[in-house]
């Protein structure tokens, strides 16, 4: 059925078993030596063992202490990570794919304090107006060392064993800041025309064939579109220049273009939040693989494999490239050529990865609790032995819960007072651009029909019923609800409503004056909602900053769907009472009171956990508590603590 999909295809003369291609993606798995780790190879190993055809690694940098992103990233600068590179890469081939490292610079968009002369290193010396860290212009002779460190490290990454290398030249990073006109304004043979932006990768491909021949496999990744135009400026690559770029690189004897776009500060383009479909910016491959005759990538949000199948079909490139949705399914090749594309855990785009990136545990992925902890979770015990557990709640927590103990061998029996499985997804997904919770809950739908796993909706989970199933454990995922500070006068007043009640649509709101109070990311999606519905909306928060808690990027597209809805932001604002039609926000600076007229004022303040009455907790005392009941949190929370429970079950 994946016909194209799953047949081999070459780069240069290195033969991959299929067109699948997992994308770079920095991940916080390594440490200050820049070895692959355990957690590493564990990470890289699985997807080989999911059946990707090329795995390119996150990036690491070229030069002995400079250019890295941050302290957890692996390096193929040095000498001391080749051991542990060769047990990478011979994990990997052991499992049939291909494996290439990325290797880059972080140039303007690294951090000035790990550059030895405490500003980044850059074309020009202009920095980024994300970051705003300071730059500085690069010498020729540094220059000239750091082409030659880039073919030092291929050098390196020919003894590991790797199969080719990647050259960053995306995303606004050192090599991207040559090849672009916004970031490049240098007057010697680095600046001025196309080519003379692309020397430095012209040179250092000339050095790589010089050292390693003509058969060593080298991609470039480019962003052929920066699209500054979205924030307004007049400069920069677009894709006519981007085709000229990919051109010249392909006359250097560069062997496949890796097609991106965007740089940070158009990082959403990138690495995008919800809201974009699948395949928006294959056009840019497109157009790339119609001028040049080496393989092209197509990185486009791509989750379906049909989808895949048809980019190919249609001439878009010759490999589909994902990150996240092999960070969030690790088999999406073998579930495709086993013709089980429903069973994929198709990735949501929330970029908790991102967000978690530089967390202690490195990056998390919100729909895959084993993801980053492959290395831990290495086998599920398959000892249940039909035993029955109980699940009270079908959310996340409980639906993951309650699948893996089926993967367990157990029979789980979930119980739902809802008339459908999901919980707050059912909440989630009604919000603009947010379709994309749906694929969490058409998964948990198609595996449990697959492994038969007994759901009773419309169901109250009283003691006398969860007794009749005389269960081997009961786990208790029924979630929280809104938090209603009682200490607020008025809140009982008719007009004041909680997120869930609007959101499921049992309250319809059109052309009313609403006031929210909490810019939570519930809080602010309901705004969204509520705005596209022509209410005329304004959101109070008592922190100093609105959306508190959300990944800077999810605020920046949540900012350019609400203004034009004209919702008005309202922080350092905390509700002290309501009265009929009004609220008194007290200023948390001034202490002044501010009075705001509304239709309906709309309570997103948090929630608070369910937990099982005393009936229950005494009967099972050692009943397994998770999700939200546990502490409210986000979907990564839920899946992460459900799965851990039912993986844990002795
Ligand atoms: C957490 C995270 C880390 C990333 N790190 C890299 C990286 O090291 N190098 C790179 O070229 N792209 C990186 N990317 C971009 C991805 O390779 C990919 O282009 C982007 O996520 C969009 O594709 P996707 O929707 O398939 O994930 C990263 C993206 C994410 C979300």
């Amino acid at each position: 059925m994946y016909e194209k999909l799953l047949s081999p295809c070459k780069i240069g003369k290195l033969e991959i078993r299929n067109r699948t291609v997992q994308e770079p993606m920095g991940n916080g798995f390594s440490n200050a030596d820049g070895i692959a780790t355990a957690k590493d190879i564990a990470f890289y190993t699985r997807r080989a063992a999911g059946g990707v055809g090329l795995v390119i690694t996150e990036c690491m940098n070229v030069q002995p202490g400079q250019g890295a992103g941050n302290d957890k990233q692996m390096t193929m600068s040095v000498d001391s990570v080749i051991d542990s590179m060769r047990d990478l890469v011979a994990h990997v081939h052991a499992m049939g794919a291909a494996i290439m490292p990325e290797l880059y610079h972080s140039g303007c968009q690294g951090a000035a304090a790990m550059d030895p002369q405490g500003a980044c290193a850059s074309p020009s010396g202009i920095s980024s107006q994300l970051t705003h860290e300071p730059a500085r212009e690069m010498t020729i002779e540094e220059i000239k060392q750091l082409e030659k460190d880039f073919v030092a490290a291929s050098v390196r990454a020919q003894k590991c064993g790797f199969d080719g290398i990647e050259l960053h030249c995306a995303h606004g990073y050192l090599l991207n800041e040559f090849f672009s006109p916004y970031t490049n304004k240098r007057t010697d043979e680095y600046g001025g025309s196309t080519e003379n932006r692309v020397r430095i990768v012209k040179n250092i491909v000339e050095g790589i064939r010089a050292e390693l021949g003509e058969d060593f496999p080298i991609v470039c990744r480019v962003s052929v579109d920066e699209m500054l135009k979205l924030n307004g400026i007049d400069d920069g690559i677009v894709l006519e220049e981007g085709i000229e770029i990919c051109k010249l690189l392909e006359s250097y004897g560069v062997d496949a273009i890796d097609v991106s776009s965007g740089i940070y500060e158009t990082m959403n383009i990138a690495w995008e939040p919800t809201g974009y479909e699948q395949g928006w910016k294959s056009y840019l491959a497109a157009g790339v693989k119609a001028n040049v005759s080496i393989p092209v990538f197509c990185t486009s949000v791509i989750r379906d494999p049909a989808f895949a199948e048809k980019l190919l079909q249609d001439g878009v490139c010759d490999f589909v490239g994902s990150a996240r949705q092999f960070f969030a399914d690790p088999d999406w090749t073998n579930k495709a050529a086993e013709e089980r594309t429903d069973e994929i855990r198709k990735c949501i785009s929330c970029l908790n990865c991102m967000l978690t990136m530089e967390s202690p545990e490195g990056s998390q992925c919100s729909i895959n609790p084993c993801t980053g902890s492959e290395h831990i979770y290495t086998s599920l015990k398959a000892d249940g032995a039909g035993r029955t557990v109980v699940i009270v709640g079908a959310g996340p927590s409980g639906l993951e819960a309650a699948l893996t103990l089926a993967n367990r061998g157990f029979a789980p029996v979930v119980i739902e007072r809802k008339s459908e499985i999901g919980g707050q997804l059912q909440l989630a997904n009604k919000t603009p651009n947010k379709d994309e919770i749906d694929y969490l809950i058409d998964f948990y739908k198609a595996s449990f029909e697959k492994l038969g796993i007994e759901v009773r909706l419309n169901t109250v989970a009283t003691p006398e019923l969860i007794a009749s199933f005389e269960p081997y454990a009961v786990i208790w995922a029924a979630g929280s609800v809104p938090v209603v500070p009682r200490s607020i006068p008025g809140l009982d007043s008719e007009c004041v409503l909680l997120t869930p009640e609007v959101l499921s649509g049992k309250v319809k709101l059109f052309g009313k004056k609403v006031c929210i109070v909490g810019s939570g990311m519930t809080g602010i999606e309901t705004a969204h909602m509520l705005a596209k519905m022509g209410n005329k909306v304004d959101v109070y928060e008592m922190v100093d900053e609105v959306m508190p808690g959300m990944w800077f990027q999810n605020i920046i597209a949540m900012m350019e769907h609400i203004m034009p809805l004209g919702v008005g932001l309202h922080p350092s604002r905390k509700l002290i009472e309501v009265g009929e039609g009004f609220a008194n926000f007290e200023d948390t600076h001034s202490g002044e009171i501010e009075k705001a007229e509304f239709d309906y004022l709309i309570l997103s303040l948090g929630t608070r956990a369910t937990l099982p009455d005393e009936a229950i907790q005494a009967a099972y005392p050692n009943l397994i508590v998770v999700g939200d009941s546990e502490k409210p949190g986000k979907i990564a929370h839920a899946v992460r603590t459900g799965f851990d429970a039912a993986f844990a079950l002795e």
